[in-house]
């Protein structure tokens, strides 16, 4: 029994910015009280974590245990604990949900004022950090660090999910999927028979793909300066694909030609000013919706025609596809069980978590859309 004991492990460790990941022995204290100790299972790796690699990503402080797609069993719990028990099957959420701020009170919110946009998640609420190497602290990471074989997290970050999931798919449900599907369904709100444009197609565009299929849309039109990403855009339901490198005119024009008008939805995928306003731009007038996904650089500023919304047009956005996250978590992972949508899709490369570095080089050749590590 480990309860109440010091584990030691093996994690990742971000020990500066612009250097890879270097896989360390660390030890993890025992979750305090409201805290959950969680052994992860299986994690994925998304862009966000490379950002903070690169130093892109805010409020980060070195040295850090990055990683938050990430699925596992309960080992133990702090005082106070209701929500889950040793031995339960959850996902860790990368977005809180405390349920008692002004967002988690509004039923059409989902940005919880607990979330690192907020305040810094780099410690535990109590402001000390459960994690040492070679005598060193090291911090957390959005608190909850799937980097890590075991990590600790407060009790509002988890959410205990069916005991039947397989935890090396279901990862994928913390971040990516959830966040371009939601999107689609609840940002959007993708109405049956319409027409929708995707830019960039990565994991988490493929995910606004699926999304706007399972909404009923009639056209799905993907965009990706990477050819190589069609094949799969298209077997997860894109009608069509364009590369904006094929044509003269700007994209924009080329899909307002396309769909006599204009789309009902546009979607921005990729974390670029230049393609935001390209994404508004592509929707129809009087009735279009465009939805920013993509994170764009630290300080990025648009300056856009505000025509394009006089006429009409809608812009907006979300994180983590609009989801109350412990509330909603666990209904995508029943919806993954009942077939209701195959995220299975998007993982390209499994790697033993020794081998997470050759899994970022992949992500950013753009080899890979999803490499899930197994510990
Ligand atoms: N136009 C169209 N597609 C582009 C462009 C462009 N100008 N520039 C890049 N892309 C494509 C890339 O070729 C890639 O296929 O956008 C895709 C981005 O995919 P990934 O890098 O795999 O990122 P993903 O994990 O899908 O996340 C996309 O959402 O959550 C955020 O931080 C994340 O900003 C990132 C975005
Ligand atoms: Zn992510
Ligand atoms: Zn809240």
């Amino acid at each position: 029994d480990t309860s109440g004991k010091v584990i030691k492990c093996r994690a990742a460790v971000a020990w500066e910015v612009g250097k890879p990941l270097s896989i360390e022995e660390v030890e993890v204290a025992p979750p305090r009280a409201h805290e959950v100790r969680v052994k992860i299972v299986a994690t994925g790796i998304c862009g966000t974590d490379d950002h903070v690699l690169k130093g892109s990503f805010p409020n980060i402080d070195y040295p850090v245990i990055p990683g938050h797609e990430g699925a596992g069993i309960v080992e133990s719990i702090g005082e106070g604990v209701t929500g889950v028990k040793p031995g339960d099957k959850v996902i860790p959420l990368c977005l809180p949900q405390c349920g008692e701020c002004s967002s988690c009170l509004n039923p059409d919110a989902n940005c919880c004022l607990k979330t690192h946009l907020c305040e810094p998640q780099n410690l535990m609420p109590d402001k000390t950090s459960r994690f040492t190497c070679k005598g060193k602290q090291i911090h957390h990471f959005l608190w909850i660090s799937t980097f890590s074989e075991y990590t600790v997290m407060p009790d509002s970050t988890i959410a205990r999910i069916d005991a039947a999931a397989p935890l090396d798919k279901v990862c994928l449900l913390a971040c990516g999927f959830s966040t371009g599907y939601g999107a689609a369904i609840n940002t959007a709100k993708v109405k049956p028979g319409s027409t929708c444009a995707i830019f960039g197609l990565g994991g988490v565009g493929l995910s606004v793909v699926i999304g706007c299929k399972t909404a009923g849309a009639s056209q799905i039109i993907g965009i990706d300066i990477n050819k190589d990403k069609f094949t799969k855009a298209k077997e997860v339901g894109a009608t069509e694909c364009i590369n904006p490198r094929d044509f003269r005119q700007p994209i924009q024009e080329v899909l307002t030609e396309m769909t006599g008008g204009g789309v009902d939805y546009s979607f921005e995928v990729v974390g670029d000013v230049d393609t935001m306003t390209a994404a508004l731009a592509s929707c129809h007038m009087g009735s279009g919706t465009c939805v920013v996904i993509g994170v764009p650089a630290l300080g990025s500023h648009i300056p856009f025609d505000p025509m394009l919304l006089l006429t009409g047009r809608t812009w907006k956005g979300s994180i983590l596809g609009g989801w109350k996250t412990k509330d909603s978590i666990p209904k995508l992972v029943s919806g993954y069980m009942e077939k209701k949508f195959n995220p299975d899709v998007l993982i390209t490369h499994t790697l033993p978590f020794e081998k997470i570095n050759e899994g970022f080089e992949l992500l950013c050749a753009g080899k890979s859309i999803r490499s899930i590590l197994y510990f």
